[in-house]
């Protein structure tokens, strides 16, 4: 039997990087000692006081049934407290706040919510690759914005054809950003606001590594932060990168009341909510936000400094800003993204990101991700000074 698999499928983008996993495959099953900065999912565990109150929350069964879709109210009214806190935005916790299976749930599943066949979806590029499979599942049309490094990696609204402007219905952006590393700005996100309502197009602001920054006196902003963003988006966060919870699966999404509302009315259709005593732990965790990231940025801040000092000894040059857990390193002369990254799997048995991988513009870099204990990091850092 053969059940032709359906177009959608078939019209995903080609994985560029087969290639590059083949050697890794090849030298892992040799014995050979890879040691990958490729991944941006943090080795920190959890912090054990979050797991202690999902084991007595399991146990109890009240939180053993069918949770709502829209999300427990204990953890929406966490996340609207810790906005509050964090951002001093206020949200309503049951219109303007939704629980989600990770924002990557939501940020694929928004479109199922607002993308009619033909409708246009901008989202920048290099990045995250959500946004735009997401628009190509649901039909719609993906237009690029190029994150430039001359700009700051911060999208150039002015360039935006506006035939484009016009017909486009929603616009993801992400700051903190991956793979660049860059941060957006309140005055960024005021001009965003602007350009949405005269477009009338839904911002989807992904602020996934909001708690990952390096300097105190500039701490990342929400996209919520800028005046009348309610009337024109939302933004999703996860506990992913903050908690170190990639594997919970939790996430949210915070703003329009009606958008909010969409993606509830899509998500009863598909998902079942998510385990209550994930949630109830979510909200632990939220509760105390400020203690848990410290410790993180503690940890991620002298690795940077570690990778940062390597590059500048060997003289690679490379994109230094306040966030996230990656590094986005210009590749030197000679090389693209991905004979640069095969150069290190293959003469230091060290795996980067090709940094066409998130996109056409994203040629002429490598990410290097920063989720690795010191010594692996440090002895990948000696393997890739000897090589260079
Ligand atoms: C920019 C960005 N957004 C969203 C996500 C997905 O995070 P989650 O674990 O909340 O689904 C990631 C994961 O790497 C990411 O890099």
């Amino acid at each position: 039997m053969f059940i032709e698999e359906a177009e959608r499928l078939k019209e995903l983008p080609q994985y560029l990087f087969a290639e590059i996993d083949k050697i890794i495959n090849e030298k892992k099953s040799k014995g050979e000692d890879v040691i990958s900065l490729g991944i941006g999912d943090p080795d920190i565990p959890t912090p054990s006081e979050i797991i202690e109150e999902l084991c007595k929350e399991a146990k109890n069964p009240v939180n053993h049934r069918y949770p709502s879709s829209y999300g427990l109210m204990l953890f929406k009214e966490a996340v609207s407290d810790y906005y509050d806190s964090r951002f001093n935005v206020k949200l309503d916790p049951s219109s303007e706040v939704i629980t989600l299976w990770g924002s990557k749930e939501g940020i694929a599943n928004v479109a199922y919510a607002f993308i009619n066949p033909g409708d246009v979806a901008l989202f920048p590029d290099p990045g995250y690759l959500v946004y735009k499979i997401g628009t190509l599942f649901a039909a719609g049309t993906g237009y690029t914005m190029p994150l430039l490094e001359k700009n700051d990696f911060l999208v150039d609204l002015k360039s935006i054809v506006k035939e484009v402007a016009k017909k486009a219905k929603i616009m993801h952006l992400n700051y903190p950003n991956n793979p660049t590393s860059a941060d957006g700005s309140i005055d960024f996100f005021n001009k965003v606001v602007d350009f949405a309502e005269k477009n009338n197009i839904l911002v989807c602001h992904d602020n996934a590594y909001s708690e990952i920054y390096f300097d105190e006196n500039k701490k990342p902003v929400s996209f919520l932060n800028a005046e009348n963003s309610k009337e024109v988006g939302i933004e999703f966060n996860s506990l992913s990168k903050t908690f170190n919870m990639t594997g919970w699966r939790i996430g949210y999404a915070v703003g329009n009341k009606k958008v909010i509302e969409s993606l509830g009315k899509y998500k009863t259709n598909v998902d079942s909510g998510i385990f209550n005593a994930i949630q109830l732990a979510g909200a632990s965790a939220l509760k105390n936000h400020s203690r848990y990231i410290h410790q993180n940025i503690l940890i991620y801040k002298s690795r940077r400094e570690l990778i940062y000092n390597t590059l500048d000894k060997i003289g690679i040059k490379y994109y230094k800003s306040n966030s996230t857990i990656y590094i986005w390193v210009k590749v030197p002369g000679g090389y693209n993204s991905k004979s640069f990254a095969e150069l290190l799997l293959n003469k230091a048995n060290v795996v980067v990101t090709p940094g066409n991988a998130f996109g056409v513009y994203g040629e002429g870099y490598i990410r290097i991700s920063i989720t690795l204990p010191d010594a692996r990091l440090e002895e990948a850092l000696e393997r890739i000074k000897k090589v260079l």
